[in-house]
């Protein structure tokens, strides 16, 4: 077929690009998505057609969507994640790795024909405001309708990108299949994509700087601006170019007397990055004039600047949030967000057509489950998927930070990094310095959550909650952070969290959600001062004195101690894992975790009570 090309698309690359992946997959149309108003609202209405989306009642849910996607294709497939660098060695020993040539093969078969009886869309995005100095354009060409609407409220899509790109502008091609063509008058389904896990590819060649994506239509597999792109392939740009793309929220803290502290944290897949990202001060700290914004939910780019200050930016324009869990107590800003012009992905559909799901509220007397399939309280089954999701646009976040689009990025003061520990690891200290801070980072384990396929509740270790995102050697990640460091004329504090220390009964020792602004307080009032604090083992920590309690007074200080106590015994087992991870990561692991285990261990290490000491 020979593509007619919109007068706007001047980029000669570009065009050859499309027509050359026209010709492979062989699409019966190409629409050259433009990002309106118009063509969004044709599209969410083709998709309720196609049964692929219910419309919610509009007094509820005003123009939003509940969409089911097949029970195959729920979260991130981290088996089927590929990295094709040109070595082996380069994608390292925790990213799956197969021959560039050889999955070249392998994917022109499979995407040949592959998009038969279907449109093509091309979706030209900018990672990061339009024309932004930090920013990135990439285009992805998709046979999924969903992924279009989804990827214009994620990112900065539309016609716009080809006026920044020109003619000549660099892009990241994103190229993306559910796998499913339809024969001359099949019918199309509600949710295409291959079911067999095996037929699925989430695949990326850093060196082409390319993504390839084949068989899903959920989430990170398909959206291929925000991990593939945003994440994996921005970590192996900014190894290159010198900064940071990181899987971490943005936010900024206000104190009573109006200086504003933004800081970064990286928690793993579904442990509580938008929570915290949106989380809203208890009441005390609000009567005081505590406030806190929200710039990101989930990753951030960070370039140091030529003053020697961190900026950072969030290249993503919507959330694409966890929602069981949420609700008016634990994430308010959320649910406000999610009002109006949201998509939502296997949650429940209540019968007077609002969306449900475990932890929102009082659940309904019935409503169908998030498979299509009648549900009550008592039926014995979940009614929303524990990875359903909302997609909502971020400038419709109440708590949305005003700088939130600056293209320059806001100043990052500190990082934060917490992983989902029941045990071992305390409410909170502080690294002694940068290079200790990149030794819990890169240690940092966490309990496996639903947002990927795997074994639910197991501890893995994420470093710097980045295991499934780093696009090349998790060890030369670990030393670029160090080198990185070593820029910086004053680098931010690194502060260590867990949320979720749990008692012998499972109980959770930590209250959470709102009351996470004590140790946030904490942390904000250090790295803008630069406190020292009590020294021990692991780092600085705070006394109970040193946190806020007003409107927590039933928080007790023998409570305190509980969540923050570190059991030395628990912490040479612990060490014993770190050493784990530092043995898959030998080749290149960097000289310095090696000191900093040794450094860490000498100050664990205790003598049996001194009063037994022989004189
Ligand atoms: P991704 O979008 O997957 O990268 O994850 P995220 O880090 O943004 O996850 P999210 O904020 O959606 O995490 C939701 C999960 O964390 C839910 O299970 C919440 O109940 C839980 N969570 C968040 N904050 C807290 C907290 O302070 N305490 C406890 N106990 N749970 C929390
Ligand atoms: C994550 O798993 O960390 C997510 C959701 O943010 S997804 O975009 O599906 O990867
Ligand atoms: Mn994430």
């Amino acid at each position: 077929m020979t593509l007619q090309f919109p007068s706007y698309v001047k980029h000669a690359r570009l065009r050859n690009w499309v027509q050359e992946m026209a010709e492979l997959c062989k699409p019966d149309a190409v629409h050259w998505c433009d990002g309106s108003q118009e063509e969004y609202d044709q599209m969410c209405e083709a998709l309720v057609q196609n049964g692929t989306f219910i419309r919610l009642n509009p007094q509820l849910r005003p123009n939003s969507f509940l969409a089911r996607s097949d029970p195959s294709d729920v979260a991130r497939m981290e088996d089927r994640t590929f990295i094709c660098s040109l070595s082996k060695n380069e994608a390292g020993p925790t990213n799956n790795w197969m021959n560039p040539r050889e999955m070249h093969k392998t994917l022109n078969k499979l995407f040949d024909g592959c998009m038969r009886g279907r449109t093509m869309y091309v979706i030209p995005f900018s990672m990061g405001p339009l024309g932004g100095s930090l920013s990135y354009i990439g285009v992805q060409l998709t046979d999924s309708l969903y992924v279009v609407v989804n990827m214009r409220i994620m990112t900065r899509m539309g016609r716009a990108v080809y006026d920044v790109l020109n003619g000549e502008g660099q892009f990241v091609p994103c190229m993306h299949s559910v796998g499913m063509p339809l024969e001359a008058g099949q019918k199309d389904i509600p949710w295409p994509c291959q079911k067999e896990a095996a037929n699925k590819y989430i695949v990326h060649f850093p060196e082409e700087r390319a993504i390839w994506s084949y068989g899903s239509g959920y989430g990170g597999n398909a959206l291929l601006g925000k991990k593939c792109f945003a994440l994996r392939i921005a970590s192996n740009i900014a190894h290159d170019e010198g900064w940071l793309a990181e899987h971490m929220l943005i936010m900024g803290v206000k104190n009573p007397q109006g200086e504003k502290t933004y800081l970064a944290a990286a928690f793993p897949s579904a442990c509580g990055k938008t929570n915290f990202a949106m989380i809203v001060p208890p009441k005390a700290f609000r009567d005081e004039g505590w406030e806190v914004t929200t710039v990101g939910d989930d990753i951030a780019w960070i370039k140091l600047g030529k003053d020697g200050q961190l900026y950072a930016i969030n290249p993503e324009a919507g959330f694409f949030g966890v929602a069981p869990g949420t609700n008016t107590k634990t994430n308010p800003n959320a649910m406000k967000t999610i009002e109006k012009n949201t998509i939502f992905t296997n949650v429940a559909l209540t019968p007077e057509g609002d969306v449900w799901w475990e932890g929102m509220g009082p659940a309904p007397a019935k409503a169908i489950d998030w498979q299509g399939q009648e549900w009550t309280p008592d039926s014995g089954k979940k009614a929303a998927h524990p990875n359903a999701r909302f997609t909502a646009p971020a400038s419709q976040c109440p708590s949305i930070d005003p700088e939130w689009e600056n293209p320059n990025g806001v100043p990052i003061k500190a990082f934060v990094f917490g992983g989902r520990r029941s045990t071992v690891a305390p409410l909170v200290f502080q690294a002694f310095n940068w290079v200790y801070g990149v030794y819990y980072a890169s240690t940092m384990g966490s309990e496996m959550t639903a947002a990927a396929f795997g074994k639910l509740g197991e501890v893995r270790r994420d470093p710097f909650a980045m295991l499934p995102f780093a696009g090349y050697h998790m060890a030369a990640y670990i030393n670029h952070w160090l080198q990185f460091g070593r820029f910086i004329p004053e680098p931010p504090r690194i502060f260590l969290v867990n949320w979720f220390r749990k008692d012998a009964d499972g109980n959770f020792l930590w209250p959470g959600f709102s009351e996470n602004m004590r140790v946030l307080k904490w942390i904000v009032e250090r790295a803008r001062t630069r406190a020292a604090g009590l020294e021990m083992s692991l780092g600085r920590v705070p006394q109970y004195k040193d946190l806020d309690w007003r409107g927590l007074e039933n928080f007790t200080e023998a409570d305190f101690n509980k969540v923050m106590s570190i059991d030395n015994e628990m912490w040479k087992n612990e060490i014993l894992s770190h050493e784990e991870l530092f043995i898959k990561l030998y080749d290149r692991l960097p000289k310095e975790l090696v000191s900093v285990r040794e450094l860490l261990l000498s100050s664990l290490w205790r003598q049996p009570e001194w009063q037994d000491r022989d004189e």
